[in-house]
Order: structure tokens, then sequence, then C-alpha cells
């Protein structure tokens, strides 16, 4: 084979492993093997489903919200997902958050703001914990990041309980759930299918729901994926056509010598 040979298919090669190894799912968790699903935002030319994000966001609002803080998202923040400045204002409205101190030197509340950060169901750690019996529901901004599996796993999560007939024995106030590692869950199951009625008229169903849900948790924690494919994309290409160029003047410099 020709140098020249060789150096293309070892282009070709490296363009392909590139391409293919992106989205492929971070290791695997302690819990029951996960099974992978198809998620719009996967692979190179994957995007965030816009509907699924909203439909999440109203599961999120609607059951979530209830025991998990989602801090580090923004009413504001919504404009991403297809929500104009009244939309947010009122989603944002239905909240009220502590400010202060006024100029008597006092906290009071007003109204949740577009600037505000999503309100956390308490006002502590500890009234976090002490609501539900010891366990603190975590913060869901970056869980999705925070977790082997990602979305396979909120996925598997949220539809992996058993209800009342599980042969599963687990201690008074924990729940059996063969994802969450060790089998046993202090949340109990969130979502049964009828918890939302969807604004966009979709039925809705468990696994409607998780699924929306977790498309809407991976867009709270990577809502510039979507602009990053696109970059990457633009710099794959640019890199393929210069090495094209790079290719051509080489022959062309070295014509004469051969
Ligand atoms: C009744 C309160 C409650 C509701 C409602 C609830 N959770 Fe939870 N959730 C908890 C508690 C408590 C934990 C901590 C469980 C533990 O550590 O055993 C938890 C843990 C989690 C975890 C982390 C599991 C892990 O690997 O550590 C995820 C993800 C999660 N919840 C997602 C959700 C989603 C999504 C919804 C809405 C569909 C939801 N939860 C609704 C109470 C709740």
């Amino acid at each position: 084979m020709t140098p020249a040979r060789t150096w293309i298919i070892g282009t070709v090669l490296t363009v392909i492993v590139a391409i293919t190894n992106i989205g492929i799912a971070n290791g695997a968790s302690d819990g029951a093997h996960l099974t992978a699903q198809r998620w719009s935002f996967d692979g190179i030319f994957g995007r965030f489903d816009r509907t699924a994000v909203q439909r999440g966001l109203q599961v999120y609002l609607e059951v979530c919200a209830n025991c998990h803080s989602l801090e580090y998202v923004a009413y504001r923040n919504l404009t991403e997902i297809g929500y104009n400045e009244n939309q947010i204002k009122a989603i944002a409205g239905q909240y009220e958050v502590e400010d202060g101190p006024n100029n008597d030197g006092e906290m009071f509340t007003r109204t949740a703001q577009p600037s505000d950060y999503f309100v956390s169901p308490y006002a502590n750690a500890m009234e976090a914990a002490a609501m539900n019996n010891g366990a603190l529901p975590p913060d869901l901004s970056l869980i999705y990041k925070a977790r082997a599996g990602g979305a396979d796993y909120i996925y598997g999560l949220l539809t992996g309980y058993e209800g009342e007939e599980t042969e599963h024995s687990v201690a008074e106030g924990l729940y059996y759930n063969p994802y969450f590692p060790g089998g046993a869950i202090a949340m109990p199951k969130p979502l049964y299918g009828d918890d939302v009625e969807y604004a966009d008229g979709t039925t809705a169903s468990m696994e409607q729901e998780a699924r929306d849900v977790t498309t809407f948790l991976s867009w709270a924690a990577e809502p510039k994926l979507d602009a990053r494919k696109k970059l990457g994309l633009k710099v794959l290409l640019f890199l393929i056509v210069l090495s094209a160029l790079l290719f051509a003047s080489k022959r062309k410099v070295w014509r004469d010598i051969h």
C-alpha cells in the first residue's frame, strides 16, 4: 500500500471512530443492567426534542418539584426550550421566594421573577431530609451527569418500581427498585401514568412521563449540548476539507520528485 493510501484510510477510520464514539453511554451502574433507550439527543446528529423537554418540564413541576429542587436552572433559561417572556413570567409567578433584607432589615417574600432560580420545595437541606424520613432528595440539576448510565439510569429508576406485589422485602420506609444501587430506595414510586394532563395533548402514560422528564433533566444538565454538537460538526467538516487541501498540495509539491 502506498503511504498516501495508508494515510487516507487512516484519516477515514479516525473520523468514523470519532463519530460513532460520541453518544456511547458512560459506564454501568451498580444496580440492575440498564436497557439502552433511544434518545433524540444521542449521537453526533442528536438534538433535544423540544416538545419532549417542554412536556418534561410539566412533569417536573407537577410531580418531582414537590420533593426535588433544581437550583442551577433559572426560569429565564426556559427561553432556550421555546418559551416566551410572558409564558416564563406566568410559570415563575406561581412561586414565592424569600428576598431581603428590606430597608427595615427584614426578610420578605415576593413573587418569583424570570431571573430567579427554580424555587426549592424546602427551606434548607435539614428540612428536606426531615420531610423524607431522613433521606435527602438530591437536587436534580446535574443528576443526568452525576449518575452512571445518565438518561437510561433515570428512566430505568422511574419505571423500575415493582409495586405492592414485589417479592423483595426491604426495610420500612424504603421501596424496592432494582436499578437503584442496593435495590432499596427512599423515594416512593413517583409516576403512575395519570400524573399530568399534557398541555400539548399527548396521552400520558408512566413510560411517556418518564421519558419526557428524563429528557428535561438531560437538558437541564447539558443546556449547551445542541450548540456544542453543531460546533463539533463544523470542526469535523473543516478538518476534512483542510485534509483534502493539504493532501492535494502535498501531491503537487512532490510531483516532480517521485
Ligand atoms: C415524595 C417525594 C419525592 C418525589 C415526588 C420524587 N422524588 Fe425522587 N427522590 C426522593 C428521595 C427521598 C430520594 C432519595 C432516595 C435515597 O437516597 O434513597 C430521591 C432520589 C431521586 C433520584 C436519585 C437516585 C440516586 O441514584 O441517588 C432521582 C434521579 C430522582 N429521585 C428523580 C425523581 C424524579 C424525576 C421525580 C419526578 C418524576 C421524583 N424523583 C419525584 C423523593 C421524591
